[in-house]
């Protein structure tokens, strides 16, 4: 049977049980499990030869009723061999796991399959977030598949467009509040304290980080069962990095992964709490007050899960590196036109993080790397638009064209000739 449990004390919280913070010290909770008997319900499923998906795991979720899952296809996203990429930074093996391709553009829909049902399960009437646009989005589709209320709040002028148009067409109620993501944060999680029928579904539910561990999961499958010596991840509110070592860890215990990746984590040069912990071997993390990046995904001043974080980093031998804007936004250019991946500029953080770290010699070029992109590119248009080259305007004319092209000067027989 699954229990929640207080990462500092230990308190023990029963499974459907609403709760966010642990109650005698105030801590974060996580879901912990008895692994025999994930172990026997394992043994007696074919869940192998289920395809790639979030729900392929659901022996390693803490849900009860299976009928109820709330799902829009999540997980089983493109694990990409990034051989030009690769030989462009440096390094011999390189990877990239696109969550880009989840339902609605995000790593946030595994999450939120499991943290809706979860929801569903326990009969609550609505469903809340604060958000810098992807949990906003996944969030309100998910509601909309389970006929839940929801209310999304979001920084206002400060989310790309792309997000808000999903929000919005969902169907939550969407409230731009007058600051930044951290004080909305606190106003749901005040707001969740006193209505006990309204849910919160940020990333300190530890249901969420259920969902988002088996991103951990599927890259330890997708190479079949050989884990890299590194997983790159962009850290905002902190959560998914912590999600993806619980993950691991758990396959480690269960006997299906062997050696444990270092976790990496990367933040946006303003907005970069965790980094600076790391690099200064400190046991908390000191706000930003003021986080600013382009990266609007992760900007980020106090992430909720830090000392999960932390723990990830410091537990796996890992390391966290901050990156400024131009270098993201030149690692976003630099992923879609050496693999065709185009990935939003939080997402690109990782891969402008890696960069960082190979060329100040704290990653080794015989390293077998995974980055992990977060986000799909669409997105946040109006970013991409502005990095690149404006297209040229002609009339619809064939030698205009041609002339654009550079054709004039190329003999138009060539390629026939060498045909025939
Ligand atoms: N990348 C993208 C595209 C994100 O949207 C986020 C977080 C992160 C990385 C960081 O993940 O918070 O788990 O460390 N976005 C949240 C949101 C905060 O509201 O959409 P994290």
């Amino acid at each position: 049977m699954a229990y929640q449990e207080c990462i500092n004390c230990g308190k023990k919280y029963e499974i459907n049980e609403i709760v966010y913070f642990c109650k005698k010290c105030g801590d974060l909770l996580e879901i912990k499990y008895d692994y025999n008997a994930i172990n026997k319900a394992l043994s007696k499923s074919n869940w192998q030869k289920v395809p790639l998906s979030v729900w392929r795991y659901r022996d390693f979720m803490p849900v009860q009723d299976f009928s109820k899952i709330v799902s829009l296809n999540e997980g089983g996203t493109g694990f990409h061999t990034s051989k030009r990429l690769g030989k462009i930074l440096g390094i011999r093996q390189l990877y990239v796991k696109n969550e880009g391709e989840n339902p609605t553009g995000s790593f946030k829909d595994r999450g939120m399959t499991v943290g809706v049902t979860k929801a569903v399960e326990l009969g609550v009437k609505s469903v809340i977030c604060a958000s810098t646009g992807n949990t906003s989005a996944s969030l309100a589709a998910y509601a909309a598949r389970a006929g839940l209320e929801c209310a999304v709040l979001i920084p206002a002028g400060k989310i790309a467009y792309g997000k808000l148009s999903q929000a919005m067409i969902y169907g939550a109620k969407v409230i731009q509040v007058r600051g930044n993501f951290d004080e909305s944060l606190e106003i749901v999680l005040k707001l969740s304290e006193k209505y006990k029928d309204i849910y919160l579904l940020n990333s300190i539910n530890p249901f969420r980080i259920e969902g988002q561990k088996t991103l951990g999961f599927e890259i330890c499958d997708q190479l079949n069962q050989k884990m890299p010596d590194r997983i790159v991840v962009p850290v905002g509110n902190a959560g998914n990095i912590s999600a993806i070592w619980k993950g691991l860890k758990e396959y480690h215990r269960l006997g299906f992964l062997h050696k444990l990746p270092k976790m990496t984590g990367i933040q946006a040069a303003g907005s970069a709490p965790i980094v600076y912990a790391v690099k200064n071997g400190s046991d908390t993390v000191i706000p930003v007050t003021s986080p600013e990046t382009v990266a609007t995904a992760i900007r980020i001043g106090a992430p909720v899960s830090w000392k999960k974080a932390l723990r990830a980093i410091r537990e796996s031998n890992g390391t966290a590196e901050m990156v400024t804007d131009e270098e993201i936004l030149n690692a976003q250019k630099l992923l879609a036109q050496t693999e065709g991946l185009f990935v939003e500029p939080a997402s690109a953080s990782s891969i402008a993080g890696l960069k960082k770290l190979i060329d100040q010699g704290d990653v080794d070029r015989d390293e077998h790397v995974v980055c992990v992109t977060t986000g799909h590119g669409l997105k946040d248009p109006d970013t991409a638009i502005k990095i690149c080259k404006k297209p040229i305007e002609v009339k619809a004319d064939i030698e205009a064209i041609e002339k654009i092209l550079g054709l004039k000067k190329r003999n138009p027989l060539v390629n026939s000739e060498v045909i025939s």
